[in-house]
This record gives C-alpha cells, sequence and structure tokens, in this order.
C-alpha cells in the first residue's frame, strides 16, 4: 500500500523504514530540508540497533522516498501517517502546532477519500480536534471529501524500536469507523503475520480511549518505576537491600520483574513529558491527579539524593575532583541525551567545578556538543581512560560493556576504587569483595571488605 508519514524524528523515521520493509511504497515527509537531504543519501541521525541496514535496504529497493514538500507527501496515498513532534509547552502542555499545521497542509492538497492516523502522541480529544480542522480546511476550499481520524499510538521503546515495531505486544486502533479500523488493520498485516502465535492483539476503540490507552501505559510504566524507586529509599535507611526486596516482589507474576529497576530515576523523551501533559490536562479539567504528581516528586528526589550522596562522598566540595561518568544517554542502545539523568548529574558537578571524564559507546559527541561551554568537561574514547587518576566512578547507563568490572584496572587507574552505581547493576559482595567501595540507593555505602572479612564459599 502507498503511505504518507509526516515528521521524520525517532518515531516517524522508525515507521517509515518499518512498512518500507515490509512490502509499502512510502513517502515521508519533514520540514527539516536538510534532514531530508542526509535521508535520500542514506544518513539518519537516529542511532538504533538494525535500523541502518534496514534504511539502506528500503533506499536500494527504492521503497521509500523523502520529501521537503508536504504536497508531493499529501498527493502520493490516501494514508496520512502523522508523526511529528508534540514537545512540552513551558506551561507542561503538549505543543500541538506542528501536528496542526501538518494536517492543514495535507488537507489543502488532498483529492480522494482519506485517512489520518495519528502516532504522535497528543491530549485526549485531539483526533476530535484534527477532523474540526481537516472540515474548516476543506470548507475553506469548497470541497466535500470524506475521510476519518485515526489514533494508532506507538508503543516502541528507544533502543528497541525495531523489535518492538516488528513485534508489537499490542496494536491499538481508535477509531469512529469500522471500515477506518479494518484499512489500518490491513496496513498492518504483514506484520500480523509474521507473529508466532499468529494474531497479535489489535484492539478496535474510540480514538479518546486509544489517545489515553497510550499515556495510561507510559505512566503506569513511570508509576511502577517511581514505586521501586521510593522502596529503595526506604530499603536504604531500613537496612534491606533494594536488589532482594524487588526480587522478592516481581516474582509475583501479578507484578513481574519488567521496568522495576531502582536507579536514579527515569528519564527519556517520552514518560516525563507525557507526565506532564496529562497532569497538565487534568488540571485544565479542575483535577488534580494526586498521583502523577507523586510520581513526578519521586522521580526528582531520586535524581537529587544520588547527587547529594556524590556531594556528601567528597564532604561537599567537589572543587577540582576528577570523576569519571560512564554512560550519558538516557537509557542504554540509543545515543539520545533528551531527559538523561546522567547529563542532569554532570552538569551540577560541573557548576560546582569538579572534572568530568566521561565516556558513552554512541552519544559522547552529542555530549561533548551539549557540554561545550565547559572546560572541565571531557569526553574520552574508552571507559578506561576516563578512569584515569579519577577520585570517583559514577555508572548512570546500563550499556553492556558496562557490566564487566575489571577490579585491578579500577585499582590501576583511579586514585581510590570507588563506584557510584546511578542503576543498581552490581552487585555489591562481589565489588566490594574486589576492594571497591560501592554505593546504590537502596543499598547505601559499602566499603570495601577487608581480606580477612571475607568468608570462604
Ligand atoms: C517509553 C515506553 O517504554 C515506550 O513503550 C513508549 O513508546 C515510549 O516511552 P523509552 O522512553 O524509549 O520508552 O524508554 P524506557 O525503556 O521505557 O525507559 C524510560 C526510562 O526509565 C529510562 O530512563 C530508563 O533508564 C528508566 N527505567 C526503565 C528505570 O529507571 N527502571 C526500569 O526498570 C526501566
Amino acid at each position: 500500500m502507498r503511505i504518507s508519514v509526516y515528521g521524520v524524528g525517532y518515531v516517524g523515521l522508525i515507521v517509515s523504514v518499518c512498512f518500507a520493509n515490509i512490502g509499502h511504497q512510502i513517502c515521508s515527509f519533514d520540514i527539516d530540508n536538510e534532514k531530508i537531504h542526509n535521508l535520500r543519501l542514506g544518513k539518519s541521525s537516529t542511532y538504533e540497533p538494525f535500523f541502518n541496514v534496514m534504511l539502506a535496504s528500503a533506499i536500494e529497493k527504492k521503497t521509500i522516498q523523502f520529501t521537503d514538500n508536504v504536497s508531493e507527501a499529501a498527493t502520493f496515498s490516501n494514508f496520512h501517517f502523522i508523526c511529528v513532534g508534540t514537545p512540552m509547552r513551558i506551561d507542561g502542555a503538549a505543543d500541538l502546532s506542528s501536528l496542526f499545521s501538518v494536517v492543514e497542509s495535507l488537507a489543502t492538497d488532498v483529492q480522494k477519500r482519506f485517512l489520518v492516523i495519528i502516532k504522535s502522541t497528543v491530549p485526549v480529544g485531539t483526533s476530535d480536534l484534527v477532523a474540526e480542522k481537516i472540515n474548516e480546511t476543506l470548507s475553506a476550499r469548497n470541497v466535500t471529501i470524506s475521510f476519518d481520524v485515526v489514533s494508532c499510538p506507538e508503543f516502541m521503546a528507544q533502543g528497541e524500536a525495531v523489535l518492538n515495531f516488528f513485534h508489537p505486544e499490542r496494536i491499538i486502533i481508535g477509531t469512529k469507523s469500522k471500515a477506518a479500523f479494518e484499512i489500518v488493520k490491513e496496513i498492518y498485516a504483514p506484520l500480523l503475520r509474521l507473529q508466532k502465535p499468529p494474531i497479535s492483539r489489535v484492539l478496535f476503540m474510540s480514538p479518546s480511549s486509544a489517545e489515553l490507552a497510550k499515556y495510561a501505559s507510559n505512566l503506569f510504566l513511570a508509576t511502577k518505576i517511581s514505586f521501586v524507586n521510593e522502596l529503595s529509599r526506604i530499603a536504604e535507611f531500613t537496612g534491606a537491600n533494594i536488589n532482594e526486596v524487588i526480587h522478592g516482589m516481581t516474582t509475583d507474576s501479578r507484578i513481574g520483574p519488567a521496568m522495576s529497576k531502582p536507579g536514579c530515576g527515569f528519564g527519556g523523551s517520552c514518560f516525563p513529558k507525557d507526565l506532564n501533559a496529562l497532569i497538565h490536562q487534568a488540571e485544565a479539567n479542575n483535577y488534580i491527579p494526586n498521583l502523577l504528581h507523586a510520581v513526578q516528586e519521586v522521580n526528582k528526589n531520586q535524581k537529587l539524593y544520588f547527587i547529594k550522596k556524590i556531594f556528601e562522598f567528597f564532604k561537599d566540595d567537589v572543587r577540582q575532583k576528577i570523576i569519571s561518568v560512564w554512560g550519558l544517554s538516557f537509557k542504554p542502545n540509543t545515543d539520545d541525551l533528551r531527559g538523561s539523568i546522567s547529563c542532569e548529574v554532570i552538569e551540577e558537578l560541573l557548576r560546582a567545578c569538579a572534572k568530568v571524564q566521561a565516556y558513552d559507546p554512541v552519544s559522547g559527541e552529542n555530549a561533548r556538543n551539549k557540554f561545550k561551554e565547559f572546560s572541565n568537561f571531557k569526553i574520552c574514547a574508552s571507559k578506561e581512560e576516563a578512569l584515569n587518576h579519577a577520585d570517583l566512578l559514577v555508572v548512570m547507563t546500563e550499556w553492556p560493556e558496562f557490566f564487566a568490572i575489571d577490579a585491578e584496572i579500577l585499582k590501576k587507574c583511579m586514585k581510590k576504587p570507588v563506584l557510584f552505581d546511578g542503576r543498581n547493576m552490581y552487585d555489591p559482595n562481589i565489588l566490594t569483595m574486589q576492594g571497591i567501595s560501592y554505593f546504590a540507593i537502596g543499598i547505601g555505602f559499602i566499603p570495601p571488605m577487608r581480606a580477612n572479612s571475607v568468608k570462604a564459599a
């Protein structure tokens, strides 16, 4: 099928390229002509496992084309996927200006019955507003063209987006029209046939339910993380071990282990933005969402507590201290620094005149740019280089290469081997037995074990 995609940000680009690899013919539009120029050459600034190979394959097979001319996309097909950004406004609400602008432009050019399928995360009720906007534009053109607006939220997570696209747990199709539902289901049909068992869950619901279901999913996960983070604080002052507590809790199949890793808070471009947007929409309707406020508050405090512990370790004076930071992106397998807690921690340290030596497998260049005003910030070429003469190692992102800790290298390179674990990645016993001092929220600070206190197995 021929499909037009609007916006080649993270979601739009992955959706375009994945659709182009399952037999559809794609025209992707973006207002950013430099981005479009690079994409035509097969160059993408998105780091995502498997993605570049798929982009190259779609370009080679000519199943994808890129344009900065919205009319070209509007006349290319009758199915218009809207994937533009809905960034957070200063008041916390989602900014829908790009979305309305693109919808107005496409409604100016469409000629035949069409579907608008909204993938961007939007406030509840946006599909109805989009339909109004299209009606206004068509009336101004003095034409009658029938159309439907569908909410089809995207659930893929960064770093595993391609995998999530090909193996969705569910596809939500929010529309008032059964015919529109069948068309969108048909667009996804090649994917559905790939599933084992073959039929994944395709859910038919109203556009408003679909819009709220997207917030509900993200914010339930954010709530789960804030819940374990709150427990981690309680564990720390009661002497319980948070990793054991979570193991005890998540082996209950009603709870489950996913999204229950404690640490210094969730980041990224989705959870924080979606929290603000739903809080804003609830309050605009005179409802105070206490639980969502608490999720936000716990998340903020978790980060501040971690920063406070670093400062306490240096008796509140980090000036000239050399702090090695492993991991800059907000999670592994992405180069995205948006909402990165690592960057927030680093900024606090830099402002307090610490010297930060950072390493990340893919987002080093982005970070160099982000912190270019700080002469006390240095990007290192390897995790070992980042350790040179360091007073402290802070691990902030669970990249696979950070899991294996070589105690001898830490001892050799650092002034003293001290590790602050922002993601509760390590087994404190194993590290302290090897002579490393260790801190994680929910565990507390553990000095290295003395050789004679190590019990024989
Ligand atoms: C999220 C949703 O998972 C995805 O379905 C939606 O489409 C977009 O938003 P994403 O932001 O890519 O995806 O990342 P996710 O893996 O959910 O992690 C978000 C943040 O939570 C990260 O900072 C991560 O480090 C943190 N996190 C995750 C935890 O602190 N603990 C966990 O157990 C899991």
